[in-house]
């Protein structure tokens, strides 16, 4: 199978479905895994879910804006299956002992721990991201302020190295390039603690995880299956190593 593949200074982007991508990588060659998957969450039923990721992410006022993304319409039993088929290939990929850090929210928080162990990790914790008082409000009832990152060890780790926060708090970009784009300091954050090397992110997005990889000289494998969504990343980071300013996210 043929993908598109860019090389953009340290970073190496494929368009392809991770799962195509993901058997064809060397194993143990990552110091860490980094990414941001689709959630599949949106809703409490069936029918939610399968609503566009605009009106899932969005509220009204910005919908439109951004291209919608893919991916993000499994039900609760797929989802799991696919969360620990992905999981299990990236693990085998990861340096033994190795940081995994996923991105997931309040509904699927619960699956994403279980399929990180199913997948053969170890999970060690969560760590909320923390969108501040800019989080959506909810009349009689909580902000909705945070999403997680769910992380864990391909086995053992030494009790080593610096030591990170655990909990990140920053909100989400004024100017985003993806619906569900994140902080890319959130992401230099996170990488923080992991072991020198190539940071392997399956779900890419608009590049936030590879642009932050660039700001801290760390080689970067990217995977997008959205055409616009690749060029989106592409260009973030293109522009990033020609020097120009990225916007935060
Ligand atoms: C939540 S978004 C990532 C957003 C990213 N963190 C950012 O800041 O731009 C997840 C991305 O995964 C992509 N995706 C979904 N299924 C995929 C698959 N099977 N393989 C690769 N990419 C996939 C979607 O198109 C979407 O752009």
């Amino acid at each position: 199978m043929q993908f598109r593949c860019e090389t953009i200074g340290n970073a190496t982007l494929y368009q392809a479905d991770a799962l195509d991508v993901l058997p064809r990588l060397k194993e143990r060659s990552f110091a860490g895994l980094l990414t941001d998957p689709p959630y599949s969450s949106g809703g409490a039923f069936k029918g939610d879910r399968s609503a566009p990721t605009s009106s899932k992410y969005q509220s009204a006022a910005h919908r439109g804006i951004y291209p919608e993304f893919q991916g993000d319409t499994r039900d609760q039993r797929s989802y799991f299956a696919w969360l620990t088929l992905w999981l299990s290939r990236a693990r085998g990929l990861i340096v033994p002992g190795g940081l995994g850090c996923v991105f997931t929210d309040w509904r699927q928080l619960p699956t994403t721990t279980d399929a990180l162990q199913a997948a053969g990790w170890v999970w060690r914790g969560i760590a909320p991201w923390d969108k501040t008082e800019r989080g959506r409000p909810q009349l009689g009832r909580y902000r909705a302020q945070a999403e997680y990152v769910v992380w864990g060890t391909d086995g053992p780790r030494a009790l080593a190295g610096p030591v990170a926060p655990g909990v990140f708090r920053a909100p989400v970009p004024n100017v985003k390039h993806h619906i569900a784009g994140k902080p890319v300091a959130v992401m230099e954050g996170l990488l923080a603690p992991m072991e020198a090397g190539a940071i392997l992110d399956p779900f890419m997005g608009s590049g936030t995880v590879g642009l932050a990889c660039q700001a801290v000289g760390r080689p970067y494998v990217g995977i997008e299956v959205d055409a616009t969504y690749f060029e989106i990343a592409c260009r973030r980071l293109q522009e990033g190593l020609n020097g120009h300013s990225n916007p935060s996210a």
